[in-house]
């Protein structure tokens, strides 16, 4: 068996776990929904979210994968106690990750199509209809969506067949250090617009009016499930990287500075949206189409547009290509767990099997578009994103959670043995009854809301 790899630094480790964590789920995800429940109020409940279930979760996440030192594959194989059946979870785990990448590579496919359409100028000139127009047109067309689909999954694996370090960890890096600086570029741009005053206070400044309006319970749900998705908890995306890490450090003050970068990017990307949303008086409650419909717009009638319209879908693809890349890690260290394989195998069998795995939701768009899993105007990709973001997610973390509480699983001792491993900020000891006893509760709600939810209109 060869040795397993390691990352080289600290900050490969965080930029890499950040860069997972950072994707179309902070950038174009977040900022609609936000926009949808009427912004701060919204904002303030998803934050609390953050902390009192994400948080935990990624820390077990992390200890599950460090201590098994292997993928969600095999991970609780390794650590369950004898005769128990905990590793039926891998298959769930495994599962999520390929039907996340099945629409997950579609969308980074129209942020790269995107920043050539922002290059090339096609938007100059065209009134907010056309606009719009260029969206739906290009959902129309199975070959030109299907074309850089391909280019997204043959970039993103031709990254990860350089290896972890050379591939994976150094690209990542440089990825992320480019969006944070085009973000704090756009971020300046945006609220120093004449009029994005109005912007910040829809979204800094709390109405819980609002908030009212919707239900309580359906803002706080649709909070809950953000966080869960941000933070990619749930399938073992996280977990493979506690597997490439050493033990200098505890895992707790490790996951608060990935939790905090990860909603850095996400407030931010607020910050450019909605200053300019109010500045040219567009309303930023748009839904899905916020980024590829609303935002165009915007920067068309912006001085400069062309170059931050660029600039922002560049932003948008390396969020979207850092997750994309972090979970394909995931995929093939699946495949080398299981089977032994080598990387540069892992690498072609996943590639293939991926494209094709991506085709039903590119073609859920136009040739299949009359078929409408969840009712009237959704498509395949709803399909899918619902197995994941409501089923997988929320019942995956469950079992993670359970597994590191509960004297039946890999228990609290050793979970906490794990997580305060090295030096930094350790497992508060009076969390154990919240994490054991309330959070799962928590969890399980969410879970069952989410059906109540869907169905119930
Ligand atoms: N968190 C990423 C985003 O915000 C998406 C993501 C990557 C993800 N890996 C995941 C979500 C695993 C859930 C589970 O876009």
């Amino acid at each position: 068996m060869e040795k397993r790899e390691k990352f080289s630094s600290r900050l490969g480790f965080i930029l890499i776990s950040a860069g997972c964590a950072v994707g179309l789920g902070n950038v174009w995800r977040f900022p609609y929904i936000t926009g949808k429940y009427g912004g701060a109020a919204f904002v303030l409940i998803y934050l609390i979210f953050l902390v009192i279930l994400g948080l935990p979760i990624m820390i077990m996440e992390f200890s599950v994968g460090r201590a098994s030192q292997k993928s969600a594959a095999r991970s609780f194989h390794v650590l369950e106690p004898k005769g128990t059946k905990w590793h039926i979870e891998s298959y769930f785990a495994m599962a999520g990750n390929y039907l996340l990448m099945m629409f997950y590579t579609t969308v980074g496919g129209w942020m790269i199509a995107y920043v050539f359409k922002n290059i090339s100028g096609e938007f100059t000139g065209l009134s907010p209809e056309e606009v719009g127009g260029v969206f739906n047109g290009m959902l129309a067309q199975p070959v030109y969506m299907t074309v850089w689909m391909v280019i997204t999954v043959l970039l993103s694996f031709f990254i990860c067949s350089l290896g972890l370090q050379n591939g994976v960890e150094r690209i990542t890096k440089i990825m992320m250090g480019f969006l944070f600086v085009i973000l704090i570029i756009l971020c300046i741009r945006s609220v120093t617009l004449d009029g994005a005053i109005e912007g910040l206070k829809f979204y800094l400044v709390p109405d819980f009016g609002k908030i009212a309006e919707y239900g309580i319970f359906e803002v706080v749900f649709a909070a809950m499930g953000q966080s869960f998705f941000t933070l990619s908890l749930g399938i073992g995306a996280m977990a493979i990287f506690g597997s490439y890490l050493s033990k200098e450090r505890t895992l707790t003050g490790e996951s608060i500075s990935i939790c905090c970068l990860d909603t850095l990017v996400a407030i931010m990307a607020g910050l450019v949206i909605f200053p300019a949303c109010f500045a040219f008086g567009v309303d930023p409650g748009e839904g899905p189409g916020l980024v590829f419909v609303t935002l165009p717009n915007i920067f068309n009638q912006m001085a400069g547009g062309r170059i931050f319209g660029t600039l922002f879908f560049v932003f948008m693809s390396f969020a979207a290509l850092s997750s994309i890349i972090a979970v394909f890690e995931n995929i093939i260290s699946f495949s080398r767990d299981l089977f032994g394989w080598e990387r540069k195998k892992a690498v072609l069998v996943n590639l293939i099997a991926i494209i094709l795995l991506s085709m039903p939701c590119v073609l859920g768009f136009n040739v299949f578009s009359s078929f409408a899993p969840l009712g009237a105007g959704t498509t395949i990709q709803d399909l899918e994103d619902f197995i994941v973001s409501n089923n997988l997610l929320p019942l995956g973390s469950l079992v993670y959670l359970l597994f590191c509480t509960s004297r039946y699983g890999w228990g609290w001792k050793n979970f906490i043995k794990e997580a305060d491993t090295g030096k930094g900020v350790k497992f508060p000891k009076w969390a154990r009854f919240y994490v054991s006893y309330i959070l799962p509760f928590i969890v399980l709600f969410i879970f069952v809301m989410g059906y109540v939810q869907k169905f119930s209109r």
